[in-house]
């Protein structure tokens, strides 16, 4: 491809599900905005399906075929750039590896291909010396890769906080608003779409945990393994710890987090990093995030804090940001695929989870009998954990919950003063606690 060339960019699309068929309608609804921006045209060539005779979502333009054959995509001469929407890690791989050794440049939605494997496809683009975008692979429409890799470049990124997974987000917003039960939302999200059939990636964290592998890639530079992240979901939350951080004045959120720590080694940033679902004061503007949306928080060190809200998912918010890399290819735009220019990225220096310091939000199950509190503050004391506000139910006999939030501790010395009170007998079943983010 030629710098400057007004001769069409030829695309081979692989998928034409909700994101693929966004992009087809896209292409055709903004084709002169496109040919405005960059100056030429942009032509669908072929698009890889499974399913030839499946009903599709949009028209293909004149001209462009369905296909099912890889090959055809990978190994035609004219096609400049493939398009991976089909999702999964396998056959993307093999596709995206392909295209690569034939000389195409790469644009995906794939968080889960590029948090797993991501590192070898970086390096093979940059050795072929291709461009590889991935903009909607986190947070949909919100351009929070680009801005990562460019627009913040001149800031040290100091944290990154955020909600991305809006099946989650959806379904704590309606166990929030309508006090349902987890399973109700969550059979609710399904029947609406936006839950899938196999809810699991959503709702126990992986998606979430995906797409901050590719956030920490883009702050930092550095290569955070997947599975050395610490990834807890939603499953199982109870209607009544979202009842109860209510009246503490916070709203419980599934959080992507890293953030820089304190006591590395000389010129080594320490990372803390994980995904878990967490109370959040009902004034940050995280905790207003509702329904599907996405959210990130940025906290750098010249620019300060930065707020990106909108659409994580759909088939034209995806596609908008699929076809924003498309014209940068069509640009020929080449920055660094990572945003560093290293060759091999380090490893992250991880802070071991329970090294994490935090307040928690805790709600036993006890008897409601003289003393319990006692020798409850008495356990987390052992530990030297402090407690700052209590709410205890009053109840009839048997089991009432008794809350609290405790002041900054370690996981470690939460987790241990939990197993005393487990060992002490206190306890009619096992505490659920949670980290808390900001307050009054
Ligand atoms: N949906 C969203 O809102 C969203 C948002 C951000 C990122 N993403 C990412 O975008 C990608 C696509 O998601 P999607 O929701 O559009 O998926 P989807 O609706 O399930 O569509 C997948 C498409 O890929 C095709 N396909 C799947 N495996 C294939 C294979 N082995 N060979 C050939 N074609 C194959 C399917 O063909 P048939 O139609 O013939 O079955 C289908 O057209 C995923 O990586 C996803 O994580 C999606």
């Amino acid at each position: 491809m030629t710098r400057n060339s007004d001769a069409p960019l030829v695309v081979g699309l692989a998928g034409f599900g909700t994101v693929g068929g966004g992009l087809v309608r896209l292409l055709q609804e903004n084709a002169d905005i496109i040919k405005r921006r960059v100056g030429r045209d942009i032509r669908l060539k072929k698009v890889l399906v499974r399913t030839i005779t499946k009903a599709r979502a949009a028209q293909l333009p004149p001209g462009a075929t369905l296909v099912t054959d890889p090959r055809s995509l990978t190994d035609d001469p004219e096609i400049d750039v493939l398009v991976e929407l089909i999702g999964g890690i396998d056959h993307a791989r093999d596709l995206i590896d392909r295209a690569l050794d034939q000389g195409k440049h790469i644009v995906t939605a794939n968080k889960a291909l590029l948090a797993e494997e991501g590192l070898e496809l970086f390096h093979k683009a940059a050795r072929k010396k291709r461009i590889l975008r991935y903009e909607a692979s986190v947070a949909g429409a919100i351009p929070v890769v680009e801005a990562l890799k460019a627009s913040l470049t001149g800031n040290r990124i100091q944290s990154l906080m955020g909600i991305l997974n809006g099946t989650s987000n959806y379904i704590l917003s309606e166990m929030t608003s309508n006090g349902m039960e987890f399973d109700v939302a969550l059979q609710q999200a399904q029947r609406l779409g936006y839950a899938e059939a196999d809810p699991s990636l959503d709702i126990d964290g992986h998606d979430a945990a995906h797409k901050l592998i590719l956030l920490i890639r883009l702050a930092y530079g550095v290569h955070y393994p997947y599975t050395a992240l610490s990834v807890r979901g939603i499953r199982g939350l109870s209607a009544m710890d979202i009842r109860l951080a209510r009246e503490f004045g916070y709203r419980i959120k599934l959080i992507a987090q890293v953030r820089e720590a304190l006591g590395g080694e000389k010129d080594q940033v320490r990372l803390e990093a994980g995904v878990f679902p967490a109370l959040v004061y009902h004034k940050y503007l995280l905790a207003r995030v509702g329904g599907v949306y996405n959210a990130v928080r940025v906290e750098a060190n010249a620019a300060g804090a930065l707020f990106f809200h909108g659409r994580g998912a759909g088939d034209l918010p995806t596609a908008g940001a699929v076809l924003g890399d498309l014209l940068a290819v069509a640009r020929d735009e080449r920055p660094n695929n990572t945003g560093f220019a290293d060759k091999v990225l380090p490893k992250a220096c991880i802070v071991p989870p329970e090294e994490w310091r935090s307040c928690y939000y805790v709600r036993v199950m006890v008897q409601d009998a003289p003393g319990v509190l006692r020798d409850l503050s008495g356990c987390m004391a052992a530990e030297g954990i402090s407690m700052a506000q209590v709410i205890q139910k009053s109840g009839e006999g048997q089991g009432v919950p008794l809350v609290f939030m405790t002041h900054e501790t370690s996981a470690r010395a939460m987790r241990d003063a939990l197993q005393r009170t487990m060992d002490s007998g206190l306890l009619k079943e096992p505490a659920v606690y949670l980290r808390v983010l900001g307050g009054e």
